[in-house]
């Protein structure tokens, strides 16, 4: 299986130009599972519901639907970071989209910084999808400071987890390290680069993406301020052994009733 990363700089409200820069990085690379950033499409810093809510999209609406059809031309599997309109409001979704026609949906679990003032707290909890003998685990940026959200993916059985994100602290990419390894996991984080400067503040994303496998290799880090789109070729069997020598297995070894809450 090949794992493409796309790291994008969007531009803030440019959903059009942003989607269409999206899909030519896309087609600079083969792969069968692409994992794209957080909230790719419309930037990042919002200053009010209702400016997230205006680049918002329906997840049965037409831009999922390009990414949908994306899948289809491309017979590969597209896990991406949106926002999504909601009745009350507004989620930090991500989405994995398969050529048969199936998704993947998620909202973001735990919330970082003034997001907590512009999104609803995602109430989808952690599941997977399996396309293709591959079981993909979604989760967003901010999610990877608590463990239990890798964990519980790994515990459903994911292969690999797409993690969607828009990091502005510069330790996400090492963690992974530990995540991968703890786990027995591959880990796609697709992050975005560039700098949005609004209200009289300014976040720097740390571009850098990077796909670990469960032995703790780098196989891809992208450039820091670059756009990019580069792929690399995953082992599943490696994902599905979770024994590490003829004594322990790293899921069967656990001792959940040692570890409280
Ligand atoms: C983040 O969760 N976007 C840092």
């Amino acid at each position: 299986m090949r794992i493409a990363l796309i790291q994008n700089r969007p531009l803030f409200g440019e959903v059009e130009k942003n989607l269409n820069r999206l899909f030519e990085l896309i087609e600079l690379v083969d792969a069968d599972l692409y994992v794209l950033p957080e909230l790719c499409f419309s930037g990042y810093q919002f200053l009010s519901v209702g400016e997230a809510r205006s680049v918002a999209v329906d997840p049965d609406g037409a831009v999922v639907g390009w990414f949908r059809q994306m899948a289809r031309d491309r017979n590969a599997s597209i896990a991406f970071g949106y926002p999504e309109l909601a009745p009350c409001g507004c989620y930090n979704a991500a989405m994995v989209v398969t050529p048969d026609g199936r998704d993947l949906r998620y909202r973001k679990s735990h919330l970082f910084y003034r997001e907590k003032e512009f999104f609803l707290p995602g109430d989808s909890g952690f599941n997977i999808i399996e396309w293709c003998g591959m079981r993909i685990g979604l989760a967003v940026c901010f999610d990877w400071y608590f463990p239990e959200s890798f964990r519980t993916l790994a515990l459903k059985g994911a292969d690999i987890i797409a993690h969607c994100s828009n990091l502005v602290m510069p330790y996400c990419q090492q963690a992974d390290f530990a995540r991968a390894l703890e786990n027995r996991v591959y880990i796609a984080t697709a992050n975005r680069i560039g700098t949005e400067e609004r209200d009289g503040e300014k976040l720097t994303f740390t571009g850098g993406s990077v796909l670990v496998s469960p032995r703790g290799e780098y196989l891809l880090t992208l450039p820091k301020d670059a756009e990019a789109a580069e792929a690399a070729v995953i082992d599943l069997n490696l994902a599905r052994e979770k024994r590490i020598n003829r004594y322990n297995d790293i899921v069967a070894d656990r001792r959940p009733e040692l570890y409280g809450r």
